[in-house]
């Protein structure tokens, strides 16, 4: 028995961008623009973004304090700026952290809570719920990507207590997901093959975790194929066309997979990892943890780990995924160890623990027992 759930509109391929003003004037008058300090601004997108919004009558206040790897501290900065000017309509543009930082605005400026109430589990073991009264999110990817577009989970740093964790729940599903590959033209290589790996993790993650149904297999399929032909084309050449387009679509499907499924161990493992070192990039921790989970879990499904290594090329036998992976990282110029990454070998205790603490949710998504052994094996072996 499994189902399926995903509600969001969807608007893809060239040009796409285009609608922005037309699909977010259905749900408020007022925007706030919640994007980073720099790749929009350069690529004249923010400017865009406010010129559509304009010619469909919705006003726009624009919050330019994003980070990568999101804070609480942003989110109520700009939930205040959201309050104090009125809007009703939250706009994520860029990568992963503008548009996890706009959901977390959606909640937290209209909620008499903190954000990390919502972040961090309570006394009862709970973390609070996104409600009703959660403003309406419009996200607009520049990358191919977090899929964070087409999912209901955002990932934030509560910077007190040095947690990365998620935010989650059908609220903060964005109501439209414009994804257009020309947005992601100006990705440099390193930012492209880091997205890349990160759909790749979601896509391989999805297919061996307890919320995979018969619609997710397949998205995972096309996905996996898809950075497998596309990934290395598109971080050698970023103006090749058809492997953006590629890797946009890759990126949707690996959504699907995504809101479905969750993450997995990988991505249970990484958060620690980036929330301890702050300048660690996603897709670059991703990236190094992946062999070790190849070679710890591909006996556990060997039908299915055989089948992705097919698709990445290799021969159909689940041993031959670990290779094929690393094949992949080396041409994508992210073959990478989790000590190349300045991880230090002392703190592997620390990571273990909060994995354990506060990614034990991750975990259970696995189809089998996962505890502290298999945690730690993995930290270790990507060393
Ligand atoms: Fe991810």
């Amino acid at each position: 028995m499994s189902s399926f759930f995903n509600p969001v509109r969807l608007a893809m391929g060239e040009g796409s961008f285009a609608e922005l003003g037309v699909h977010t004037a259905r749900y408020g008058s007022h925007a706030l623009i919640v994007t980073g300090r720099e790749a929009m601004q350069r690529t004249g997108r923010l400017q865009q973004a406010q010129d559509l919004l304009a010619a469909a009558g919705v006003q726009a206040t624009v919050f330019t304090g994003v980070r990568p790897n999101p804070t609480d501290i942003g989110i109520r900065e700009a939930a205040a700026r959201c309050r104090e000017r009125g809007c009703d309509v939250i706009l994520g543009l860029g990568g992963g952290s503008p548009m996890d930082t706009a959901k977390g605005v959606a909640v937290a400026g209209t909620h008499d809570r903190d954000i990390d109430d919502f972040l961090l589990f309570g006394p009862d073991g709970k973390k609070a719920k996104p409600g009703p009264q959660t403003l309406p999110i419009i996200c607009v990817t520049s990358t191919a990507g977090t899929s964070s577009q087409l999912t209901p989970f955002a990932i934030i740093n509560a910077e007190a207590a040095r947690v990365k964790t998620s935010l989650a729940g059908d609220a903060i599903f964005p109501r439209v997901a414009i994804c257009d590959p020309e947005l992601t033209y100006s990705a440099p290589p390193r930012v492209t093959a880091a997205t890349g790996i990160d759909v790749l993790c979601h896509s391989i993650e999805a297919s061996f975790a307890s919320g995979a149904s018969p619609v997710t297999d397949l998205c995972v399929e096309k996905a996996v194929a898809l950075v497998a032909e596309f990934l290395p084309r598109a971080v050698a050449d970023g103006s090749d066309r058809e492997a953006r387009r590629a890797l946009s679509e890759a990126d949707i499907f690996a959504g699907y997979g995504l809101s479905n499924c969750g993450g997995t161990i990988i991505h249970a493992l990484e958060h620690p990892l980036s929330a301890h070192y702050t300048d660690l990039t996603h897709g670059e921790g991703l990236a190094a943890l992946l062999p070790a989970y190849a070679r710890l879990f591909h006996a556990q499904s060997p039908a299915r780990f055989a089948h992705l290594a097919a698709l990445l090329g290799a021969g159909e036998s689940s041993e031959q995924l670990e290779p094929a992976l690393r094949q992949l990282l080396e041409k994508v110029g992210l073959s990478v160890t989790l000590g190349d990454l300045g991880v230090r070998a002392d703190c592997v205790d620390e990571i273990v623990a909060d994995t354990l603490r506060y990614n034990r949710g991750t975990l259970d998504r696995m189809p089998i027992s996962v505890g502290e052994a298999e945690v730690r094996a993995m930290l270790v072996e990507s060393m």
